[in-house]
């Protein structure tokens, strides 16, 4: 009766394991805004196989709003982040120009020649702390595009 009980409670564990993964969308807490406003109308892996830069997303967000996609301002801006964060553009920071930076991490065009003069100055970057070193630049912002910056 014990093993029993025991297997019951184990293949629980294990469905509820499984439905937490199944949707395989990364977690974060703008993840229930942006299926709440993104999978009415199509697969969500024709969001996801994308991968573009924050302004291009807001685009894409703004293109969607006008299809019928609903949602307030604000949740608009939490899916755009999300996006932005996980399926975002990648960048070199070793390789990209200036405005590539500018563009493709959505930093200010200061902050991108700030950058790029450290890296001319001092070397390439190895590691994602070696940007945090940078006076001058915005570190949540950094912070955000963590996954898209490429060494
Ligand atoms: C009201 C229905 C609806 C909702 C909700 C919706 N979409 Fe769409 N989406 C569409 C339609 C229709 C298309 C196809 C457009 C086309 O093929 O030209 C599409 C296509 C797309 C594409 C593919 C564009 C391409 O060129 O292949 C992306 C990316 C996308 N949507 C993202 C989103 C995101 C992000 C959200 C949430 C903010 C969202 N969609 C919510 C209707 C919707």
């Amino acid at each position: 009766m014990r093993a029993l009980i025991l297997s019951i409670l184990m293949v629980s564990f294990t469905a509820v394991l499984l439905k937490a993964e199944d949707d395989g969308l990364p977690a974060g807490k703008e993840k229930e805004t942006f299926l709440k406003m993104c999978s009415n109308c199509h697969a969500m892996a024709r969001v996801t196989k994308a991968r573009f830069s924050k302004k291009f997303w807001s685009s894409v967000v703004d293109d969607m709003v006008s299809r019928g996609a609903e949602g307030t301002e604000e949740e608009a801006e939490l899916v755009i982040n999300y996006l932005s964060r996980h399926f975002g553009k990648p960048v070199n920071v070793n390789t990209a120009t200036a405005k590539e930076i500018q563009e493709g991490l959505s930093l200010k065009a200061a902050e991108s020649e700030l950058l790029v003069k450290h890296r001319t100055d001092n070397g390439a970057f190895k590691v994602f702390e070696d940007l945090l070193k940078i006076p001058g630049l915005n570190a949540k912002l950094l912070d955000e595009q963590k996954k898209n910056i490429q060494f």
